[in-house]
């Protein structure tokens, strides 16, 4: 039961209300308030393209990189219908290898970096992130907050019964590993009018403001901001996503 293989087909129509252009222009704001020029742009965990596509749109030379072929393959279909020009590579980043260096920027968004689960590999893809980035690159990510994953999401049950997709998604948070762990159950109506079930397991980390940070001057990160929630303010204890923006 790999993560996001089935779901993948799904991802988009449950990510409906994200609004991904409004996330596009913070990520333009933020490039724009460091002064940085960027024009080319590696995104990890770039999933089915949210991001990838409209920045494309923009006149950025992107490449993404994500696990899950599935995800790929939504990405490379709505990029054919809009016209547009994708590279996506199938890589899992904890191993990550990218042949073009001196990038402008690198960019992980909607909380790719908790499905990284353990501090060694999370800090190799901060240390290879350095490494590829030009001397004042910048790194722009963000995750899912510890209150987030152990209070809100964590130990408690959502569902939804729209008319053609119905889910049911249980979450355990895990206190000791920080690990929550959310077993997702789908029923699809397909042609017929029948519901088909499929499940998946995923498993995201809940990472300290303060860990990450250690994280990323360890592996060389200098100048590091961090923003809660799409502002340009400090996160709180309540903050649901956290904005990273590092400069090599
Ligand atoms: C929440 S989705 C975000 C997708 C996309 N960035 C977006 O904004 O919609 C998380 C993505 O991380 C990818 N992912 C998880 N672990 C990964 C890994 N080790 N290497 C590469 N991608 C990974 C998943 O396949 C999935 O596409």
């Amino acid at each position: 039961m790999n993560q996001y293989s089935d779901f993948a087909f799904v991802y988009d129509e449950l990510m409906s209300e994200v609004d991904y252009d409004g996330w596009v222009k913070y990520i333009e704001e933020i490039i724009k308030k460091e002064n940085c020029k960027v024009k080319n742009i590696l995104e990890l965990a770039c999933g089915t393209g949210n991001m990838t596509i409209p920045l494309t749109k923009k006149g950025y030379d992107i490449a993404g990189i994500d696990i899950s072929d599935q995800m790929l393959s939504v990405a490379r279909e709505k990029a054919e219908k809009q016209g547009v020009e994708l590279v996506l590579l199938q890589q899992d980043i904890r191993e990550l290898d990218f042949e073009i260096t001196d990038l402008d920027c690198v960019l992980c968004a909607c909380d790719g970096f908790n499905y990284i689960t353990y501090d060694d590999d999370l800090e190799s893809v901060f240390s290879k992130t350095h490494e590829l980035l030009k001397e004042d690159g910048i790194f722009i990510f963000d995750i899912s907050s510890f209150y987030k994953l152990a209070n809100i999401l964590g130990n408690n049950m959502y569902g939804e019964n729209r008319e053609d997709i119905a889910y049911m998604w249980q979450n355990y948070f895990d206190d000791e590993e920080n690990l929550v762990e959310m077993e997702l159950a789908f029923f699809i109506k397909d042609e017929d009018g029948k519901f088909e079930r499929f499940e998946e397991i995923h498993q995201q980390r809940a990472y300290t403001e303060e860990e990450i940070i250690e994280m990323l001057q360890e592996v060389g990160f200098s100048s590091i901001k961090v923003f809660g929630d799409f502002t340009f303010e400090r996160p709180t204890d309540e903050t649901q996503r956290i904005f990273f923006v590092c400069r090599k």
